[in-house]
Parts: C-alpha cells; sequence; structure tokens
C-alpha cells in the first residue's frame, strides 16, 4: 500500500511509477482527515511518498501518519520522498514518528526534482535544462529504488545536503514559525474565475468569491494554487512575481 501527498505533481508522479512498478495499490493522503483507517495486510508494505518541506516531512503528512488507525502495523515501511536538492534529517525524524507509533522506518529514499518553493528573494524555479535533467534522472532511479523495495532492503538513501541536522530540527522550526502563511497571497486583474485553486488546494484553505479567490488561514504554502493558475494571477507578496510556474504535468 502506497500513501501519497503531492501540492505541485513531483510526489505524485513518483508515487505512480512506485504503484506502478511495485504494483501495489495508491491512495492520496487527504491531510483533513480526521481518523483515517487503513487495512494493512499480513506482510504488506507500506509505503509513504511526499515532497520534503523544510528539511523535513511536511507538518500536514506527519500529524496524518499519526492519525492513522490501523489493526496491523506494516512489516515493511519506507519513506520516498521528493525535494529540490536534499531533504537533510527527514529519514531519522520521520522515523520518530512511527516509532511513537510502534512502526519502524527501514527504508527511505529521495528523488531530486524540480523547485517548487519560490516565496523567498533568491529562490527561482529550475531552469527548463535543469528540469528535464532531474526529471530523466528521477526515471533512472525509479527500478533502482522498486529493487531495493522488493528486495525489503533496510536502506537510507537520500541526498542529506549540507547542515543536515540543523537544517531538520533548527531551520525548519524558524521556517513554520516565520514563513508559513497565506497572508502574503493576492490575485491580480488577470483573474479569470475559473476556480481551479479552489479545486487544487489540498486544505481546502480557497474560496472564492465573487469569482476571487480568498485564503482562510490554514496554508501549508504547498503552492499548487500559485503552481496551477492558469493567469498566473495568483501571488506571494512580492517575491513570486516574473518567477513563472511549475507543475508536473501528467
Ligand atoms: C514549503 C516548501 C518547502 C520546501 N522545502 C524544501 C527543502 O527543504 N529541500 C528541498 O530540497 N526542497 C524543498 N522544497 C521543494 C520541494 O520539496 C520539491 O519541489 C518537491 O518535489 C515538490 O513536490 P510536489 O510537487 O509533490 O509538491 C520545498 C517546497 C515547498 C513548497
Ligand atoms: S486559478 Fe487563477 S484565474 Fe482561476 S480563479 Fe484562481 S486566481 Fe483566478
Ligand atoms: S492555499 Fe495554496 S499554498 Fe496554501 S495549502 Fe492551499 S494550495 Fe497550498
Amino acid at each position: 500500500m502506497i500513501l501519497y501527498f503531492s501540492g505541485c505533481g513531483n510526489s505524485e508522479h513518483i508515487a505512480n511509477g512506485l504503484a506502478k512498478l511495485t504494483e501495489d495499490t495508491l491512495s492520496k493522503i487527504d491531510p483533513l482527515e480526521a481518523r483515517p483507517t487503513i487495512n494493512i495486510k499480513q506482510n504488506e508494505a507500506l509505503g509513504i511518498v511526499c515532497p520534503v518541506y523544510a528539511w523535513a516531512v511536511p507538518r500536514i503528512v506527519d500529524e496524518y501518519v499519526k492519525r492513522i488507525q490501523s489493526d496491523n502495523k506494516p512489516e515493511y515501511c519506507y519513506l520516498a520522498c521528493t525535494c529540490g536538492d536534499n531533504v537533510g534529517r527527514t529519514p531519522e525524524r520521520f522515523a520518530k514518528t512511527l516509532s511513537k507509533k510502534g512502526w519502524r522506518l527501514d527504508a527511505a529514499f529521495s528523488f531530486i526534482l524540480p523547485e517548487t518553493y519560490i516565496n523567498l528573494p533568491g529562490f527561482s524555479l529550475d531552469t527548463q535544462e535543469s528540469e528535464k535533467r532531474k526529471k530523466e534522472l528521477a526515471e533512472e532511479r525509479l527500478p533502482h529504488v522498486v529493487k531495493a523495495i522488493k528486495e525489503r532492503k533496510k536502506i537510507i538513501d537520500v541526498e542529506r545536503g549540507k547542515m543536515p541536522w540543523f537544517n531538520t530540527y533548527v531551520t525548519n522550526a524558524l521556517f513554520y514559525g516565520l514563513l508559513i502563511t497565506d497572508k502574503k497571497f493576492h490575485v491580480s486583474d488577470a483573474c479569470v474565475k475559473c476556480g481551479i485553486c479552489e479545486k487544487v488546494c489540498p486544505l481546502k484553505n480557497i474560496t472564492v468569491v465573487e469569482g476571487r479567490p480568498q485564503w482562510n488561514g490554514n496554508c501549508t504554502n504547498c503552492m499548487a494554487c500559485y503552481h496551477h493558475c492558469p493567469q498566473n494571477a495568483i501571488h506571494f507578496g512580492k517575491a513570486t512575481i516574473g518567477k513563472g510556474q511549475y507543475y508536473y504535468d501528467k
């Protein structure tokens, strides 16, 4: 069984690839579900697929996993996380979440894919060339990860980057405390009132009022609304202006 969360399609793409190659079932995480229940069969593997936010599993995914009700614990549990660059100590931090449930993280894999976070000065999307290269490399990596999963290997195979501990525990806390907000989202006159932003928000945080989006304070900055707007009419302060859009086109 594979559970996945994705804002801009990178993790969804990897989850689809893993499900196809491992012939496993795929289920989308609804972060608003109060009591998610899963039925893990004996000997079944559980895969969690999601992006990395500030060098950790997104808090909404972490909280979801904490709430999961299940009769059995998975025999083999792995994390496949997607990132723009690196993941720090994401596996170790997530392993703690699992261990509090009595579950064990047996393996973790990272996939480097195009960047989606551009809400700060100095942060930008990948060039077309880098986007293509990252996608090709991730595609090449998939069968190796699948082999490890099928063999039930106990392995941490991730790109950690510099200062992994600091980023996962210190920068992450600062990031959530200071930067995750929807107060800076605004919409320009280019909006054509299509409602796509409302539909793609995984937290149902957007209400379209008189054709225009309003943000309601429960945001994880996944950037799905920004990147999917057909008019590029949504912006985050001034930081996103002129930076373009990206989502993994199926
Ligand atoms: C809020 C936020 C925080 C992010 N933090 C990191 C990070 O710490 N390290 C990294 O390499 N990429 C980071 N990224 C980039 C995403 O992890 C990467 O683009 C991911 O593949 C997006 O997955 P998705 O398309 O399934 O949403 C971040 C993106 C967002 C939106
Ligand atoms: S997706 Fe863009 S164009 Fe459509 S309603 Fe939202 S802001 Fe307006
Ligand atoms: S409001 Fe936009 S950035 Fe915030 S959670 Fe919803 S889609 Fe993601």
